[in-house]
């Protein structure tokens, strides 16, 4: 069974649609949303390998002409000049205004893809076919695209939406456990900021860290209350005026990680549940949020075998240095989104140093 939720915006209102085996009628999906009949599929070589034919042969069989063009794994070529060898593909098979680039993989070549085409012929259409977890709950949905400057993750960038989002779940089952359990941390983030049920059906589930412990209802529920908190923050707050800001929770902190430890030591879901734990005890510290649910929270995040201590060798004056340099610093204040309860947060610039500080050291592993 299909579920189908919608992001409504001024401009350009699209589908999430999720379900199972959906892949194979990709084709069909796109059939309906009148495009050119150009297709330039984008993906990596294991994404390919495992579903680039399928995909083709549905366009195909829905009339569709596809090229394709792969790029290399891995965040060190979300550069400019990737960029530029999609732009090659697209001239060398003639892509019209009216044709569409479609990403078939994770995050990376969502963003690329979504990039390339918000500014080939000044925006042609885009579609997102997701292939992790993480971009099937955040990254496909929402219309940020860009790639990295060598100075900062996604300082290059433009606001396109997808013409739809497709989601097979089936396409997990290739997805490496550890990415999953990354997905997994943008997950509890819903929960936490806007999802208390969401939680509550997560808490239930006796392991969350690998995908053959979650059961397929469980997945489908994940994937639909996950796409619709996304959707609906999006639809309230396209271009991130304010709402959209709480996105963020758990991304301050995790943010000044990942850069600190080179983007290498870990990956983003794992920076983003240490940053939901400082954020959650900063929360605590300042009497806005209960004890107990933050250890809710972090029970969670160790449920998916997610991290909740920071890396041993980080240094706490580096982490609140790093803060400063935050996309979301504004006006030299650092913003934090904080719980008050479970399913709801506050956006504040008023977290004293010195709060930081204690609760970083707090999280230190113990020798
Ligand atoms: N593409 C991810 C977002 O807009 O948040």
């Amino acid at each position: 069974m299909a579920s189908v939720i919608t992001v409504n915006l001024p401009q350009q209102s699209y589908e999430i649609t999720i379900a199972p085996g959906s892949l194979n009628r990709l084709g069909e999906y796109m059939g309906d949303l009148k495009l050119g009949h150009k297709v330039l599929l984008v993906s990596n070589p294991t994404i390919f390998q495992h579903y680039g034919q399928r995909a083709i042969a549905s366009l195909q069989a829905a009339g569709f002409e596809v090229v394709h063009h792969i790029i290399p794994p891995g965040e060190q070529y979300k550069t400019l000049n990737s960029i530029q060898k999609i732009y090659d593909a697209a001239l060398a098979n003639r892509l019209e205004r009216s044709s569409t680039m479609l990403a078939l993989g994770g995050g990376v070549i969502g963003d690329m893809t979504g990039f390339a085409s918000a500014t080939w012929l000044r925006g042609i259409n885009f579609v997102q076919v997701p292939t992790s977890l993480l971009g099937m709950v955040d990254a496909a949905i929402g219309g940020k695209t860009g790639v990295n400057h060598p100075q900062g993750k996604n300082l290059i960038g433009a606001f396109h939406q997808p013409s739809l989002v497709l989601i097979d779940p089936d396409v997990l089952q290739t997805l490496p456990v550890r990415e999953l359990r990354g997905g997994m941390a943008e997950v509890i983030k819903y929960g936490v900021i806007w999802d208390a049920e969401l939680f509550a059906q997560m808490e239930k589930s006796k392991n969350l860290s690998q995908l053959r412990y979650i059961k397929a209802e469980l997945m489908d529920f994940i994937l639909t209350c996950s796409c619709q908190a996304k959707a609906d923050v999006v639809s309230k707050d396209e271009k991130e005026a304010g709402l959209r800001a709480i996105l963020n929770y758990g991304h301050t902190i995790g943010h000044a990680v990942e850069s600190l430890t080179g983007y290498t030591q870990l990956i983003h879901g794992e920076a983003v549940a240490i940053g939901m734990v400082a954020a959650g005890q900063i929360a605590v510290q300042l009497g806005i949020w209960q004890s107990e649910d933050t250890q809710r929270q972090d029970a969670l995040i160790q449920k998916a075998g997610l991290p909740t201590k920071l890396p041993a060798d980080l240094d706490i004056d580096a982490i609140v240095d790093a803060l400063q340099t935050d996309k979301k610093v504004k006006d030299g204040k650092v913003r934090f989104i904080l719980p008050t309860q479970i399913g709801v947060v506050e956006i504040t610039d008023k977290v004293p140093a010195n709060t930081i500080r204690q609760v970083l050291a707090d999280m230190k592993p113990s020798a």
